[in-house]
């Protein structure tokens, strides 16, 4: 059987030196870290990013249990920015280029029962002959370690991959089994697929395999009544595959699946043969003071927010393959998933070439199985054209996987297509006037084409969580009209905005303080005006979203007032009072919206006299003539509580691989109603007790009413317990078990 175990806990040096693999012993300038790893600890912004970019040392023993004895040993790498070398006892055992990929090192004969030494030298500067460096980019590949390495023992005959196929009407599944050995053998191959751990279907077959690579099929036909994998209902199966021999089970893999369909037509996107409407946002995997370097709680509550709190039906990893924790969770819960390769704008040489069409190979053959992903991107993001290095990331691409279509972001028009599906990124759309180009001016083409827009509005608004009402207000309106724009023609598939969290980014973008605003959640993902456009498309049987875009009466507008008064919610109707005069019952802009499903309520009349301005003022939503959600807002509002959530009450002690886990805890400055108070920029510190550490600073300044932090455990179970205080207020100390 195969033995798998987590490789967290490492030795780290900021300076690589060849002294560190010839005398291995000498620990000084070592520490320990644990995976997740950030080479360097940056600061929220205003840094210059060449301070992660250096050549930097991990280096741990590596013990090689009995049990491995006579086994073929990997080490299985998840992710390494940017370049990796690995070195067992002294000597070179693999290399590899490139951040965001996988890649394995065999150790097999060199890894003798007992100690070794292990040491990688890793590369995080810019090199110019690894996607996406060779240019400028608009986002920071932060360095290091900073996805998991496992130690892996298999048989001499083992299964290396599994791709799983299944026909359009649902009764058959392919389960293509990739076969690595070193001998001829025969042996059998065992399938099963279950449902909540009851086997529907299983096949037992003889094979025969040969040294080297095989692929064995084995079909499972005559399957009835399987359930589709759906936004809704995201029903997953597993899928067992074992090769036995004699009676024992020499190797297994478990894999889990989702039956459904995805096209794109010259009419928009299908799943499972229904028109879905794509409404989505790009997501970068960075985060405050760690970036890439976020374990799997983080992952996965990355997907919900994107799913539950904003209530998209599509991500875009951009710009490059994200961590298999996203894309695990975006399975579960129903997202899907438009996964690319690495890059941005540039394109290098042939050499450079061969690394993305590499990538290709490793994001598709990592990620096939994935229900979520609709649609590989096989272009650098915004390139220009480049006919034989886009035949073969398509080639490649198809080859691979004849389930999914190939798209390739480009923001250029006439832009050759090669790839299934145009897709392109148009910063039109959005504006009130300036509509987002006709499709066929785009491609060039004289047909439809399936068409999708997979970029809008980002850098033409920035905006930042505290910035002027009204300008936070015409972020959101920017992504409503796009929606709504895109909503109405029928041509294309849908679009992702630019983008769903703000990030750091290279001193060539972003507001010169090294981060792009452009996320509709600030970069602790705390929202902003623009994320009520998308919870509020919402089914209110889900949630009952009521957002008046406005604090009242505090801020600013160039005329004064409030007026109009962009409201985002999903109700039927809202009805608003200032103080005890009811100003009128107001119904969504369906006709200046008609391509959004639940398009804003719009109050733009004169709705009170100077006098009246200084009262509360309340918003009451109806569904179907019954209130179901009230918002107020105090004429007066003082900052007078500390309000402090955690996003979870239990924890790991170890996360999941002998790491450490995560949580969110956010801060906000309210009002006594719990209304933020906006401009709340306080000093802030967070006081944690346990078993636990801030991540970042444990004090700092609390910007536009709010901030968060992450908590990460450090390895003993217990209580943590965490609180929070400005030089006025304290908040309540809540505690979070870490088992
Ligand atoms: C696009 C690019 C994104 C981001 C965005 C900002 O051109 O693809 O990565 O830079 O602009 O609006």
């Amino acid at each position: 059987m195969r033995t798998v175990l987590p490789l967290s806990h490492w030795y780290y040096h900021e300076n690589y030196s060849e002294n560190h693999i010839s005398d291995f012993e000498d620990m000084n300038g070592f520490s320990s870290i644990i995976i997740p790893h950030a080479n360097k600890v940056t600061p929220f912004s205003n840094f210059d990013e060449k301070m992660y970019q250096f050549v930097s040392c991990y280096k741990r023993k590596l013990e090689i249990p009995e049990v491995m004895d006579g086994k073929r040993i990997f080490i299985d790498f998840e992710g390494v920015m940017t370049y990796t070398e690995v070195y067992l006892d002294g000597k070179i055992v693999g290399s590899h280029k490139g951040g965001y990929t996988p890649f394995t090192v065999e150790i097999t004969s060199a890894a003798t029962t007992g100690e070794h030494e292990l040491v990688l030298k890793v590369d995080s500067t810019e090199r110019s002959d690894i996607p996406p460096f060779g240019f400028v980019i608009d986002y920071l590949c932060y360095g290091g370690v900073y996805r998991e390495v496992y130690l892996r023992a298999v048989e001499d005959t083992f299964i290396e991959n599994t791709k799983l196929e299944h026909d359009e009407e649902l009764d058959a599944l392919d389960i293509k089994v990739f076969i690595n050995s070193i001998v001829r053998k025969k042996m059998k191959l065992q399938v099963s697929l279950s449902k909540d751990n009851e086997v529907i279907d299983s096949m037992k077959l003889e094979i025969e395999v040969n040294e080297g690579k095989n692929l064995k099929t084995v079909a499972l036909k005559n399957l009835s009544g399987i359930e589709l994998w759906d936004l809704d209902h995201p029903v997953l199966y597993d899928v067992r595959v074992e090769l036995v021999e004699g009676k024992d089970i020499s190797d297994s893999a478990e894999i889990r699946y989702g039956f459904r369909t995805v096209q794109f037509r010259a009419d928009g996107f299908y799943l499972n043969n229904r028109n879905i409407k794509l409404l989505g946002l790009n997501r970068h995997q960075s985060f405050p003071y760690v970036g890439y370097a976020m374990p799997r709680r983080a992952q996965e509550k990355d997907a919900d927010i994107l799913k539950f709190d904003l209530g998209l039906n599509v991500v875009r990893t951009s710009h490059y393959p994200q961590s298999k924790h996203f894309l695990n969770r975006c399975d579960e819960i129903g997202l899907l998933v438009f996964e690319e390769i690495p890059g941005w704008q540039h394109i290098g040489d042939e050499a450079w070439q061969d690394v993305a069409v590499e990538n290709v190979r490793e994001m598709i053959e990592r990620d096939w199985n994935h229900p979520s992903i609709m649609i590989w991107g096989v272009r650098i993001n915004e390139s220009p054209d480049l006919h034989d290095f886009y035949k073969r990331t398509n080639d490649m691409a198809r080859r691979l996987d004849t389930t999914r279509q190939t798209g390739g972001v480009r923001f250029i028009e006439d832009s050759e297509l090669i790839e299934d599906v145009y897709t392109f990124n148009d910063f039109q759309a959005g504006f009130k006037e300036r509509r987002h180009r006709d499709q066929r001016a785009v491609t060039g083409l004289e047909k439809d084409v399936p068409f999708m827009i997979t970029e809008f509005a980002g850098h033409m608004h920035p905006t930042k969580r505290y910035d002027p009402e009204q300008w936070r207000v015409e972020h959101a309106n920017r992504h409503a009209y796009a929606h709504d724009e895109i909503g109405r023609d029928r041509r294309i598939a849908g679009a992702i905005g630019w983008c769903a969290f703000d990030y750091n980014t290279h001193y060539q973008f972003g507001s010169g303080d090294r981060i792009c605003y452009h996320g509709v959640m600030d970069m602790f993902r705390l929202p902003k005006y623009a994320s009520y456009v998308y919870s509020s498309q919402k089914d209110p049987s889900v949630e009952v979203v009521l957002e008046p875009l406005t604090n009242w009466t505090q801020g600013d507008r160039q005329e004064g007032g409030v007026m109009p008064l962009d409201i985002y919610t999903n109700c039927d109707s809202v009805k608003m009072f200032i103080g005890e005069k009811e100003i009128g019952e107001y119904k969504p802009a369906f006709k200046k919206f008609p391509g959004l499903k639940r398009p804003p309520i719009i109050i733009d009349e004169m709705i009170s006299t100077w006098g009246d301005f200084w009262n509360d003022a309340l918003f009451i939503g109806y569904i179907k003539g019954e209130e179901v959600i009230r918002r107020k807002f105090l004429k007066d509002p003082v900052p007078s509580r500390l309000i402090i959530q955690v996003d979870d009450r239990e924890l790991k002690a170890k996360g999941y691989d002998d790491s450490y886990d995560v949580t969110r805890v956010i801060v906000t400055l309210t009002d006594r109603i719990e209304n933020i108070s906006i401009y709340g920029f306080e000093r802030i510190s967070f006081n944690v007790e346990g078993p636990g550490t801030v991540i970042g600073p444990a004090e700092t300044v609390m910007t536009g009413g709010a901030i968060a932090f992450w908590v990460k455990t450090t390895g003993e179970p217990g209580v943590i317990t965490v609180s929070a205080e400005t030089p006025y207020l304290i908040s309540d100390q809540v505690c979070i078990e870490v088992i």
